[in-house]
C-alpha cells in the first residue's frame, strides 16, 4: 500500500478548524509532536486487536467509556483516578455476570476534539465560534478563547501523557489487585442502592479469593489477579495531531497511531472518501465506526471492506448509536447485512450520542430511562438477529455530577445546575454507571440464558 500518514490532507474533511491564524505556527507544533516519544506502542495495540477478535467472537465483551471531551481545568489525578475505579466496579460487575472477560478501554488520556453540530455559538446577540474542544480553542465565550491556538497541541499531548502515566500505575502498580475490590467504591456511592448491591458482590469475590488463597492461589502466583490490561482511545478527529502521532512500528513496519491505541470515526465524519476515513485505513489499530441515522448498509459494507479489507478479527468495532426510539428501526438491518456478509466485527452499543435532549432551562441532558432502554433494544436486536451484543461505549465520570437525568438518585431537571460540569455532553455519574453495568449483566444473563433455552430446544 503506497499509503502516508499525510495523505488526508488532499481530501475533503469535516470538523478539522481551517481558522489558525498562523498556519506556519501549527506547522511548527505538528512538526515538533512528530519528535516526541509514542505514547503507546504497537505491541499493545496489536494486543487489543487481539482481544477485541475474542470479543468478536462472542468469548468477551467490550467495556468502553469516559469523558466526553477531557479538559485542561479538570486535569487532576483524583479524576483521573475515580474514572479509572469506576470502570473497573463495572467491569467486575459484568466479569462475574457474564462469566466473560471484559475488555477494559478509556476514553481517555487524548479525548479532546470534539466535532460541533454548529460552527458558531450566540449568547444574548453575540455571536463567536464554537468551542471545539480543549486542544483547539477555550470554552469561555470572548474572541480570544476562541480561536484556535496551535500550543493547545502541546498541552493537550502533555496531559495525555501524565494520564497514560497513571493509568498504567493503577493498572499494573497493584491498585487494579481484585483483592482491593472494596476500595474501589466511591465515597458518594457508598450509601446508594447501586452501591450497596456492589458491596454484596465485593463480598461475594473476597470469599471466593479467600477460597483460592486457601487453595494456593495468590496474586503471587497469577498475576492477572494483580493486574489489569487498561487501553485508551479517543475520536480520530484532529487529523494534524493524529498524523504527527504516527509512527513506523519497527517490529512489522507498519504504521500506527500512537496517540492511543483505539481510535474512532465519528457519526459526522464518516464519508468514505473523506479525509478520516483515508487516514484511518493506513494505521493498524483498531478502529470504531459509529453508526447511527442516515448510515446506508452498502455504505456500512463499503466502509468496512474500506478500513478492514483482510477481514482481521478486532481491527472494526461497529459502535450503534441510534437512540432509544430509533434504535429498534435503525439497527437490524446493518446487523443484517453485516452478517450477510460474512465480515468480522465488534458490535457495541453507545446509548449516549442519540438520547441528548435540551431542558427548559437550556442544559443538555440525557435521560437514563432512554440510556437504559437503548442498551436493552441493542441487546435484543442483535441477539435476535444471530449477532452478538458485544459491548458498551459510554460518557461516563467518576465525579457526582448531575448531568443527566433520572438513575437511581432520580437526579431532576431541576438538580441539573446543581453540580453540571461537563465540557460537553452530560455524563453518567459513578452510581448511574454501576447501575448501568448492574443493568447490562442482568440483560445479558437473560439473553444467555434465553439462548442456551434457544440452543437445547433445537
Ligand atoms: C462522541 O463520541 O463524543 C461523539 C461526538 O459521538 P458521535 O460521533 O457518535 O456523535
Ligand atoms: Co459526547
Amino acid at each position: 500500500m503506497t499509503w502516508t500518514p499525510s495523505d488526508w490532507r488532499q481530501l475533503p474533511a469535516k470538523h478539522i478548524p481551517e481558522d489558525y491564524p498562523d498556519s506556519a505556527a501549527l506547522a511548527a507544533v505538528e512538526e515538533k509532536l512528530k519528535s516526541f516519544p509514542p505514547l503507546v506502542f504497537a505491541g499493545e495495540a496489536r494486543r487489543l486487536k487481539q482481544r477485541l477478535g475474542e470479543v468478536a467472537a462472542g468469548e468477551a465483551f467490550l467495556l468502553q467509556g469516559g469523558d466526553c471531551a477531557e479538559s485542561f481545568k479538570e486535569f487532576h489525578p483524583d479524576n483521573i483516578r475515580d474514572t479509572f475505579r469506576v470502570i473497573l466496579q463495572m467491569a467486575v460487575v459484568l466479569t462475574f455476570a457474564a462469566s466473560k472477560p471484559v475488555v477494559k478501554v478509556g476514553r481517555i488520556a487524548g479525548q479532546f476534539g470534539k466535532p460541533r453540530s454548529s460552527p458558531i455559538e450566540t449568547i444574548d446577540g453575540v455571536t463567536l465560534p464554537s468551542y471545539r474542544g480543549d486542544n483547539i480553542n477555550g470554552m469561555d465565550f470572548t474572541t480570544e478563547s476562541r480561536i484556535p491556538d496551535p500550543e493547545r497541541l502541546t498541552q493537550a499531548y502533555s496531559q495525555s501523557a501524565a494520564t497514560l502515566n497513571l493509568l498504567r500505575a493503577f493498572s499494573q502498580g497493584g491498585y487494579a489487585n481484585l483483592a482491593n475490590v472494596h476500595r474501589w467504591m466511591l465515597g458518594f456511592v457508598d450509601r446508594s442502592p447501586q452501591g450497596e448491591r456492589y458491596e454484596q458482590l465485593a463480598d461475594q469475590i473476597s470469599k471466593s479469593l479467600d477460597f483460592m488463597k486457601a487453595c494456593g492461589v495468590t496474586a503471587d502466583s497469577v498475576p492477572q489477579m494483580s493486574q489489569v490490561e487498561f487501553y485508551t482511545s479517543h475520536e480520530a478527529l484532529l487529523l494534524g495531531y493524529e498524523e504527527a502521532m504516527t509512527r513506523i512500528d519497527s517490529t512489522s513496519g507498519e504504521w500506527y497511531d500512537t496517540s492511543a491505541h483505539m481510535l474512532w470515526i465519528g457519526h459526522r465524519t464518516r464519508q468514505i472518501d473523506h479525509a478520516h476515513v483515508n487516514f484511518c485505513k493506513g494505521v493498524r489499530n483498531p478502529i470504531g465506526i459509529k453508526c447511527g441515522p442516515g448510515l446506508e448498509t452498502d455504505e456500512l459494507l463499503r466502509l468496512i471492506e474500506t478500513l478492514n479489507p483482510n477481514d482481521e478479527p478486532g481491527r472494526i468495532t461497529l459502535i450503534s448509536r441510534f437512540g432509544s426510539d430509533g434504535v429498534a428501526q435503525g439497527l437490524p438491518p446493518l446487523a443484517r447485512a453485516v452478517k450477510k456478509s460474512g465480515r468480522t466485527v465488534v458490535w457495541s452499543c453507545d446509548p449516549m450520542h442519540g438520547n441528548t435532549l435540551k431542558t427548559d432551562s437550556g442544559f443538555k441532558t440525557r435521560p437514563v430511562d432512554r440510556i437504559l432502554s437503548e442498551v436493552r433494544q441493542f441487546v435484543d436486536v442483535l441477539s435476535s438477529e444471530g449477532c452478538y451484543p458485544g459491548g458498551v461505549h459510554f460518557e461516563m465520570t467518576g465525579q457526582d455530577v448531575t448531568e443527566c437525568i433520572g438513575g437511581a438518585q432520580a437526579i431532576s431537571e431541576e438538580d441539573l445546575s446543581s453540580r453540571y460540569h461537563t465540557h460537553c455532553d452530560p455524563r453518567l455519574n459513578g452510581e448511574q454507571a454501576l447501575e448501568l453495568a448492574f443493568m447490562i449483566a442482568e440483560k445479558l444473563q437473560s439473553v444467555g440464558a434465553s439462548g442456551a433455552a434457544k440452543l437445547k430446544a433445537g
